[in-house]
C-alpha cells in the first residue's frame, strides 16, 4: 500500500483545509460538503496526535473559534456562548447520562430536546423589552456587534410582546440566544433568481446566512431573507428561568420564534424515540438540521454540572450520521463473478459512513474507474445514504500522491489473473473471462463447492452439475439446496434411485463445518488451510463477512493478497446475496473448536505417504486439533518425510527447529 509520509500528508491536508476554510468563510462558496471537511480535519487531528512533533502553531487545528472580521465592533458576552459535544449513537448518549449521574448522584433528571438548526448563533439583548444589541458568537467570549443587520430580520421583534405571567422578563436585561438561519424555501427562491440572472448560485443556506449577517451594508442584508429561532433565555437572576422548557414557553410569550417540536422527556429512551422521529421527518423541516440538542431540563442542575473546555456537561448535540466520509484507496482488487464478469473493488482504510464501517466499494467497471480517475493511493470521498451500498463519489485530487499512477484496467486484469484471458465485446462495459461461454464459471463453482475437499457431496460430480446448470435448475451455488426429486427426475441423466440419492446427499450437507463451507465458496487464494485458519479466527460467516484487512492479516499465513481477495469477495453484491440465500435455504455452517492431542502442533508432509493420501493425513491431523501446512515455516512442529527429504528442506527444517519424523511416527501420533 502506498502510505503517504505523515509530514507530507499533514502539510497537504493543512493547505487544502485552509483553502476550504477560505472558500467557506470568506467566499461563502464551499467546494466540498461539511462531511468531507470534517473527515479531512479529523485525519489531520489524528496525524498530529500521533506525531506531536509535527504540530505547528499555525495549523488549522490550533485555531479557536472564528476569527473576528474587521469592520464590526467587538462585544464581550455576558456569559460565554458555549458549543456542544457531539454524540453519534445511543451508547454515547447513555455514557453521557452515566457521567452526569456520577457527578449528581441520586438526582433524577428530565431531558429537554430540540432540533439543532444549521445556521449561526446569535445573542439578542433586550433592555426593558427593547432590542438594544445583537452579537454573533465569535470566539465564545466575544462576538461582533451585528445589531443593524439583525434589525432587518423580520421575525426578530424590536420590542418584546407582553403576555400575562411573563411581565418580569420585560424588566431589566433579557438576553435571547438562538440561531439565524435561511429557510430552505427562501434560499431556493434566491438561487432561482440568480440562475435567471445568470449569476452564480449560493452553495448552501447556512453559509449564505453567515455571510449575510456579516455584511457591512444592511440594505444588502435586508434583500436576503433571514430568520431567527430562539433556544435560550438568560436573566441576571437565573432563578427567573427554572427550566429549559420554561425558557421556551417564555420565548413564545415574548414573541420570539422557536421550534414547536421541542419537548421534555422523563427518560433517555423517550428522548431517543424523539431523535428517531426527527431523523425521519428532518427532510421536511423548513431549515437544514444535522441533529438534535439534548439538555438537562432543570437549569440549576445544568449550572451545577459545569463546563469542560468549551462545552457544558449538561448538554450534547446528537448528530445524525454523516453520509459522506473521506479515506485512502489502498488497492483496487478485481473479482470475477459467476458469469465470468470482472468487477473492480476499491479497498480502503476502514471509515465510518452513515453509522457503519466501510472498507470497500465496487468501482463497477473500467469506464467508471477511468471517469472518476480513481488511483491506488488516492484520497476519495465515500458516499452512503441510508441502506444504500457505499460508493466512491469523487477523488480529492489535491491530495493525490505524486507516485499514484493512472489505473490501467487491462494490465491489472493480467497481473491479478495471469492464467485467464479477458475480452470486452460490443457495447459491453464489462470485461469477461474469454471462453467462459455461458455458465462455465458457474459450473466450476458448483463443482468446486461439492468437491471432496469442500462440502464433499459425492453424487454431485461434473456431469451432474453440467446437466443441472444446463437445465436451468441451478443458477447459483445455493440453488442446489432448492432442488427437489421432481426437478431432478425429469432430466435424462437421472433415474429414481440416482435422483433420490442426489437429493439426500445434498440435504445431508446442509450443516457443513464452517471451514469446508468457506473453502467451498471458492474465494480466490483461500485454500484448505486458509479456510481452517479463517474459521478458527472468525468462527462464523457473519464475522468473516465484516472482517477488516487488519484482522485478516493477523491470521498466520494470511498476507495482503489473500486478505484483499477476501475483502473484495465480500464486497461483491452477488456474493453477499449468495450468502443470504444460503441462510434463507437453511444452510447453517457450524464451527467447532478443534482441540485435541495435536492442538498447537503443525505438520508439513513432504514426498508420498504409502498408507494414506495427503488429504487424508491433513483431515486426520486437523481432527485432532493440529494444523496442516503446505510448506515449512518457523512455526512448523513436524516435517513428515514420505521418502527422502531434499537438502534444502532439511536445512530449513533444522534452522526452524522442526522435528523430522517418518510415516510410522505420524501413525503413532494419529492413533
Ligand atoms: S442549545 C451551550 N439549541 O448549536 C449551547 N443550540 O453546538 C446550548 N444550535 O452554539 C445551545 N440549534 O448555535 C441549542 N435548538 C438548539 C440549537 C442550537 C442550533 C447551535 C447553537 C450552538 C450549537 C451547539
Amino acid at each position: 500500500m502506498m502510505q503517504p509520509q505523515p509530514s507530507a500528508r499533514i502539510r497537504e491536508l493543512r493547505a487544502l483545509l485552509n483553502r476550504y476554510n477560505y472558500e467557506y468563510h470568506v467566499e461563502d462558496a464551499p467546494s466540498v460538503s461539511d462531511a468531507v471537511y470534517d473527515g479531512l480535519f479529523s485525519e489531520l487531528k489524528q496525524l498530529e496526535a500521533e506525531h506531536p512533533e509535527l504540530v505547528t502553531s499555525d495549523s488549522i487545528t490550533q485555531r479557536v473559534g472564528n476569527e473576528l472580521k474587521e469592520g464590526f465592533v467587538k462585544v464581550t458576552h455576558s456569559t460565554r456562548m458555549l458549543s456542544l459535544n457531539d454524540v453519534f449513537d445511543v451508547e454515547e448518549v447513555r455514557a453521557w447520562v452515566v457521567r452526569m449521574d456520577k457527578l449528581l448522584p441520586g438526582s433524577k433528571h428530565e431531558f429537554f430536546a430540540d432540533i439543532k438548526m444549521d445556521g449561526l448563533a446569535c445573542a439578542l439583548i433586550y433592555q426593558d423589552g427593547v432590542l438594544v444589541q445583537a452579537v454573533t458568537r465569535g470566539d465564545s467570549f466575544a462576538g461582533e456587534d451585528v445589531t443593524n443587520n439583525v434589525r432587518t430580520i423580520k421575525n426578530v421583534p424590536l420590542r418584546l410582546y407582553e403576555t400575562a405571567g411573563f411581565e418580569k422578563l420585560l424588566q431589566g436585561r433579557t438576553e435571547i440566544r438562538g440561531e439565524i438561519v435561511m429557510l430552505k424555501k427562501d434560499f431556493e427562491a434566491l438561487n432561482k433568481k440568480r440562475r435567471q440572472n445568470g449569476e452564480p448560485e449560493f452553495a448552501n443556506p447556512r453559509n449564505l446566512a453567515a455571510g449575510t449577517i456579516r455584511q457591512l451594508d444592511p440594505r444588502l442584508v435586508a434583500a436576503r431573507p433571514l430568520h431567527f429561532r430562539g433556544y435560550d433565555l438568560l436573566r441576571d437572576d437565573p432563578s427567573d428561568v427554572p427550566t429549559n422548557m420554561f425558557a421556551y414557553e417564555a420565548l413564545t410569550a415574548l414573541g420570539i420564534s422557536r421550534n414547536r417540536e421541542a419537548s421534555v422527556f422523563t427518560s433517555i429512551d423517550d428522548a431517543m424515540k424523539f431523535v428517531d422521529h426527527v431523523g425521519k421527518i428532518r427532510g421536511e423541516l423548513p431549515f437544514n438540521t444535522d441533529g438534535l440538542v439534548i439538555k438537562v431540563n432543570d437549569r440549576a442542575q445544568f449550572a451545577q454540572l459545569g463546563v469542560v473546555g468549551k462545552q457544558p456537561r449538561a448538554a450534547v448535540a446528537y448528530k445524525y450520521a454523516a453520509e459522506q466520509a473521506t479515506t485512502i484507496v489502498k488497492d483496487i482488487v478485481i473479482s470475477i463473478g459467476r458469469t465470468g464478469a470482472a468487477t473492480p473493488v476499491a479497498v480502503f482504510d476502514p471509515v465510518v459512513v452513515a453509522g457503519t464501517t466501510v472498507q470497500h466499494a465496487s468501482l463497477h467497471n473500467a469506464d467508471e474507474i477511468a471517469r472518476k480517475d480513481v488511483r491506488i493511493g488516492d484520497t476519495v470521498v465515500i458516499f452512503k445514504a441510508g441502506d444504500i451500498i457505499p460508493q466512491v463519489e469523487s477523488v480529492v485530487t489535491e491530495l493525490r500522491p505524486k507516485t499514484a499512477e493512472k489505473f490501467e484496467y487491462e494490465k491489472a486484469l493480467q497481473e491479478q489473473y495471469p492464467e485467464l484471458d479477458f475480452e470486452r465485446t460490443g457495447k459491453d462495459v464489462v470485461y469477461r473471462v474469454k471462453g467462459a461461454s455461458g455458465d462455465l464459471i458457474l459450473k466450476r463453482a458448483v463443482q468446486y463447492y461439492a468437491s471432496k475437499g469442500a462440502l464433499d457431496i459425492d453424487t454431485l460430480g461434473e456431469k451432474n452439475v453440467v446437466a443441472l446448470v444446463d437445465a436451468g435448475l441451478v443458477r447459483d451455488v445455493a440453488d442446489i439446496y432448492k432442488l427437489t426429486y421432481e426437478d431432478v427426475i425429469r432430466l435424462d441423466r437421472f433415474a429414481d434411485l440416482s435422483a433420490r440419492k442426489l437429493i439426500l446427499a445434498i440435504a445431508d450437507k446442509k450443516q457443513p463445518p464452517l471451514e469446508k463451507f468457506v473453502l467451498g465458496l471458492g474465494i480466490r487464494h483461500v485454500g484448505a488451510q486458509t479456510a481452517i485458519d479463517l474459521a478458527n479466527k472468525f468462527q462464523s460467516v457473519d464475522a468473516l463477512k465484516t472482517a477488516t484487512i487488519e484482522q485478516l492479516e493477523q491470521v498466520d499465513g494470511i498476507g495482503k493478497v489473500v486478505a484483499e481477495s477476501i475483502v473484495a469477495w465480500c464486497a461483491d453484491e452477488d456474493n453477499l446475496a449468495l450468502l443470504d440465500k444460503f441462510t434463507e435455504l437453511g444452510v447453517v455452517p457450524y464451527y467447532e473448536q478443534k482441540t485435541g492431542r495435536l492442538s498447537g502442533k503443525s505438520f508439513v508432509v513432504t514426498g508420498t505417504l504409502t498408507s494414506m493420501s495427503r488429504d487424508e493425513a491433513a483431515d486426520r491431523i486437523r481432527a485432532l486439533g493440529g494444523t496442516f501446512q503446505t510448506s515449512v515455516g518457523k512455526d512448523t512442529t513436524y516435517l513428515v518425510a514420505g521418502g527422502k527429504v531434499g537438502a534444502s528442506k532439511l536445512k530449513k527444517a533444522e534452522s526452524y527447529g522442526t522435528k523430522i519424523i517418518d510415516e510410522k511416527t505420524l501413525h503413532e501420533l494419529l492413533k
